[in-house]
């Protein structure tokens, strides 16, 4: 049964709004979308497992915990993915990136895949699958379809803002997929964008509109 996540932490909430924001431009909202990712990573990564080592400090001998090394893999769906991917590694850069290319049929508003490279190590791997908006949800499906057919077990999804369509659609598809968002919005208008959203979270990333 998935786990929708909504992380209401002030400073989150604070900086999607300037992310929100149509006067933002784009290297504040890069910046901005870097900052929030870094704060939902260390949010996602609550549940990683520690052991303990020795550890001598100025004072004496004692037991203290590290991270047990479990092997992290971080997917960005292209593009707009690409702009979570740094804020994430800042506090956990031993992570291996893979990459997942889809864009959405204009018309059909439907998924097509054109790149994928993950590591080698898929199956071993705990993946955490990015992307700044989900819409309809087809494209987070078929990247988690994809990541799947590929040997992936353990798959968590963030993004920043999410339709209830979208979250219905992911968590229906794969309901061992837990889901991490900044907001859940109202709806899609009819052109599938969010509302009230940021708009196309690629063009503003980018530069490209
Ligand atoms: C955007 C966004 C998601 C997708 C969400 O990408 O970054 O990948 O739309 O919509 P969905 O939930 O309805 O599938 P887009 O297809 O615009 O491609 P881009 O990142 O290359 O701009
Ligand atoms: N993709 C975007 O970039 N923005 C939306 O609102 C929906 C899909």
């Amino acid at each position: 049964m998935t786990k929708v996540h909504v992380f209401d932490h002030p400073l989150i909430q604070h900086k999607l709004t300037y992310i929100r924001d149509i006067n933002t431009g784009t290297k504040e909202f890069r910046e901005l979308v870097d900052e929030v990712a870094t704060l939902m990573a260390y949010e996602i990564t609550r549940d990683l497992p520690l052991k303990e080592v020795e550890v001598e400090t100025p004072v004496c001998k004692a037991t203290s915990k590290i991270l047990a090394g479990k092997k992290l893999g971080i997917v960005p769906i292209l593009r707009a993915g690409i702009g979570m991917v740094d804020g994430i590694l800042n506090l956990i850069p031993a992570a291996k990136v893979g990459h997942i290319g889809l864009y959405r049929d204009p018309e059909t508003l439907l998924p097509i895949e054109y790149y994928v490279k993950l590591p080698s190590d898929v199956s071993e791997r705990d993946f955490i699958l990015v992307d700044p908006m989900l819409a309809t949800g087809g494209s987070a499906i078929e990247a988690v379809n994809s990541l799947k057919k590929r040997g992936a077990k353990n798959i968590k999804f963030m993004c920043l803002i999410a339709a209830p369509e979208g979250v219905k659609a992911l968590t229906e598809a794969h309901p061992d997929v837990d889901v991490y968002i900044a907001a859940l919005d109202e709806k899609l208008d009819e052109k599938g964008y969010i509302v009230p959203g940021l708009g196309d979270a690629g063009d503003r990333l980018f530069g490209t509109k």
